[in-house]
């Protein structure tokens, strides 16, 4: 007998994605559990049906109405599965809260992963773009991940090392694209922890508060005040986070650039290249805090678009065109959009 859970028609995606937008998804399930997902797979109902993976809706952008299957990833647990010498080996499933996991890796007294406290959304996303922030990615704290194929229902466990992972980037961003669903994450947290204190604005942060040799709870702290000033809160201000790529340059764009415009900000990326802050380019061409509508630029971070109340996705997307084209104008520069397209 079929264990599949109920396909709920014809349903709005509005609560589900932190632009806040208002579009129908035609069908949508809720995965409670890795087993619920295979039985849906073996009795037919991905068949034909253009997918959806949601997590919490945090790094999207939904045009239209979505005429498909959402499966909407909320299979729940957190477990110590190992300890060794060196590390702390915890698994978490898909659908459970970023940052609630971030926090209880804390209280057990197993950090590694504080610099990346209050990223929204689910700990299944964090792999697909590798979330970073404040010096930290998170693929480097990933031991491996737990994969369902959509089309057989075959689960697999993929090693980190097999990821791809790279500045918002990995295997499920390119080959694994559209064909998998993550069940669950199991993290590599060392025992021997080193904070991470390199990120400018979490040194100031803590030297301003005086704490010379922060724990990883009070880094966690300082990380979450400097975002809570910076960035909107999706619950009051409808946004994806940044919405850019920072661009990569090679080593002589960026002299060029530099020589043009000596106030640029970027970071050295290896190789030679360089990474450039593009909420400076956006900022300089003038965008902070403009507004089409009710689409708009934070007026705090020229990076983040923003849904002032009734936007709509497609104008969120031709706000970010018209961006995309005024920093080609002015320096030469293509920027790529960071939340993925529906
Ligand atoms: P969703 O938006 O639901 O999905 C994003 C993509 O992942 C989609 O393609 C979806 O199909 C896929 N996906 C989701 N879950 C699964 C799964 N279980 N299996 C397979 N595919 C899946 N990101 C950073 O990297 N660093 C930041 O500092 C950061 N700050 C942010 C701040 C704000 C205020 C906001 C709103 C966003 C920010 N983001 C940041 C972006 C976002 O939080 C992350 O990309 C996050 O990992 C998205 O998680 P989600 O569960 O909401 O994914
Ligand atoms: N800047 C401006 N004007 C602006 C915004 C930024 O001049 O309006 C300049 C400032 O000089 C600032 C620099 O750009 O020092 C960098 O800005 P910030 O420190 O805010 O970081 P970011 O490059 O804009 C990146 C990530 C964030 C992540 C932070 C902290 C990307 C695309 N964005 O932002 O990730 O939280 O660093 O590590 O890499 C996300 O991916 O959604 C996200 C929020």
């Amino acid at each position: 007998m079929s264990k599949s859970p109920a396909i709920l028609p014809n349903i709005s995606l509005q609560p589900f994605n932190t632009f806040g937008v208002e579009a129908k998804a035609s069908a949508y399930m809720e995965i409670t559990s890795s087993q619920c997902l295979m039985d849906a797979i073996q009795d037919g109902f991905l068949e034909g049906n253009s997918v959806l993976v949601l997590g919490g809706g945090s790094n999207l952008l939904v045009q239209k109405d979505f005429n498909g299957l959402v499966l909407h990833m909320r299979n729940r647990s957190i477990k110590l599965i190992r300890q060794t010498a060196e590390t702390f080996m915890v698994q978490a499933s898909a659908g459970e809260n970023w940052h609630d996991f971030v926090q209880w890796t804390l209280h057990q007294g197993m950090p590694g992963l504080e610099n990346l406290s209050l990223i929204p959304g689910s700990v299944g996303a964090s792999p697909i773009q590798n979330i970073g922030a404040y010096g930290v990615e998170v693929g480097e704290f990933i031991d491996s991940v737990q994969i369902i194929h959509l089309s057989s229902g075959r689960m697999e466990n993929l090693d980190g090392k097999s990821c791809g992972f790279a500045y918002r980037d990995s295997i499920f961003k390119n080959e694994l694209k559209g064909l998998v669903a993550v069940l669950g994450v199991t993290f590599a947290l060392p025992r021997k922890w080193t904070p991470r204190l390199d990120y400018a604005d979490v040194a100031r942060e803590l030297a301003a508060r005086e704490w010379k040799m922060p724990t990883a709870t009070q880094i966690a702290q300082a990380v979450i005040d400097i975002r809570k000033r910076k960035l909107p809160d999706p619950t009051v201000i409808g946004n994806a986070g940044s919405f850019f790529k920072n661009p990569v340059v090679s080593e002589e764009t960026y002299r060029t650039l530099l020589a043009a415009h000596p106030g640029l900000v970027s970071y050295p990326y290896g190789d030679g290249s360089r990474k450039l802050a593009a909420g400076w380019l956006i900022d300089q061409c003038g965008w902070k805090g403009r507004r089409k509508g009710d689409a708009g630029v934070y007026e705090k971070q020229a990076l983040v678009l923003v849904n002032h109340g009734n936007a709509t996705g497609s104008e969120i997307a031709e706000l970010a065109h018209e961006i995309q084209q005024d920093v080609f104008r002015h320096f030469g520069v293509q920027l790529e959009p960071e939340p993925v397209f529906v």
